[in-house]
């Protein structure tokens, strides 16, 4: 009698202990598929109640979308402001989630007093230094991954113009990836325990980028150099996009032992005169999503999946395009799911049709 209560009270539960258990949110469904992901945030919006319970309920991982740059950070020689940082670890914390850091050495976003400040390559080769052990030290333990260098090639695949390689450099100027070298070894000796990732745009697929990428990696690890990951923008406007080669590209990566993360996430779409996309748009977006979720859970070594901002409410897509493109995150303006949303979340559940 007891046993007859107790198994029918087990077949009248279980249901509903699966129903209950079943992920209900991108955060359950990503840890469902042993996957990060993550979103950028600017700080100043963590007052906004939609915004936070929004990125606290659907995310398990955060990027300061600005941050942790040399502008927010180092704003005057020998100052550094952690601040907004610190606010970014703080609600990591609070909401059991992973922080990635962002970045350290870019031609891009540095202060005025850094770009114009006329230094020799041995100041320059002093300040980057100082500049790597300080942010790293600061946040060690915190940030489990950084963003070392930032957009380090041209589209051909050379090593671009910059002031920390040859405008005028850190002293070595004219040999190719050596000064990334350098920035990788110095980020190792700052904080043995982060993740060390070389982050780049427009390398996603099969192109003289994504080569070079895979050469420098390569490169690298058969050398001892530490690099422990990839980031892949994937800012993506095309709304053909092949997302096989993407595939492909990261299995190679991956095949080197460094993890991939894809880490500024985005689909961009015309807006109509009212500012909104076409809802077929909204459809392609959604396949996109879908086939670049996939791609990532292809391969193992594919292990965390970011967006770049959450909300189309705040995106830097508005301002990059002087209002011709938007729409581009899988929330909308009212913190509403997207297509691009549930394509998301069904792919990583292994839901759908998986074959294209
Ligand atoms: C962008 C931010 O989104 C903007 O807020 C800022 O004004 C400029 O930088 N690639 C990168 C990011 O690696 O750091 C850039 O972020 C977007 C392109």
């Amino acid at each position: 009698m007891t046993f007859r209560l107790w198994s029918r009270n087990a077949l009248l539960l279980t249901p509903a202990m699966l129903l209950a258990s079943a992920p209900q949110t991108l955060r359950e469904s990503a840890q469902a598929a042993g996957l990060l992901v993550g979103a950028a945030v600017r700080p100043t919006l963590f007052s906004e109640a939609a915004y936070s319970a929004t990125l606290a309920r659907e995310y398990n991982l955060v990027e300061p979308e600005d941050a942790m740059k040399w502008w927010t950070v180092h704003p005057e020689a020998g100052r550094f402001d952690f601040r907004e940082g610190d606010e970014v670890v703080r609600f990591a914390r609070a909401h059991d989630m992973k922080v990635r850091g962002h970045c350290l050495v870019w031609d891009h976003n540095n202060p005025e007093w850094l770009a114009h400040g006329h230094f020799t390559p041995a100041q320059l080769s002093q300040l980057l230094h100082q500049h790597i052990a300080t942010v790293m030290k600061h946040y060690a333990g915190q940030v489990f991954a950084w963003d070392v260098v930032n957009e380090g090639l041209d589209e051909n695949g050379h090593v671009r113009d910059s002031p920390w390689y040859n405008q005028p450099g850190i002293g070595l100027a004219d040999k190719g990836s050596a000064y990334i070298e350098q920035a990788f070894r110095w980020a190792r000796q700052a904080d043995p325990r982060a993740l060390l990732f070389y982050n780049e745009a427009e390398g996603e697929g099969l192109n003289r980028k994504s080569d070079a990428i895979y050469a420098m990696v390569k490169d690298f690890r058969s050398r001892g150099v530490p690099i422990d990951g990839v980031g892949l923008q994937m800012h993506i406007s095309q709304l053909d996009l092949d997302t096989a080669a993407i595939a492909s590209n990261i299995a190679r990566l991956t095949a080197l032992g460094v993890q991939v993360h894809i880490t500024e996430f985005d689909v961009s779409l015309p807006l109509e005169a009212t500012g909104r996309p076409a809802k077929e748009d909204l459809a392609r977006q959604a396949e996109i999503y879908r086939g670049i979720v996939r791609a990532c859970l292809q391969s193992p070594g594919c292990t965390a999946i970011q967006t770049w901002g959450f909300t189309d409410k705040y995106s830097w897509i508005g301002s990059h395009s002087h209002g011709a493109l938007g729409a581009a995150l899988p929330f909308d303006r009212a913190y509403k799911p997207k297509p691009a949303y549930a394509a998301m979340m069904a792919t990583m559940l292994g839901k759908g049709d998986r074959s294209r």
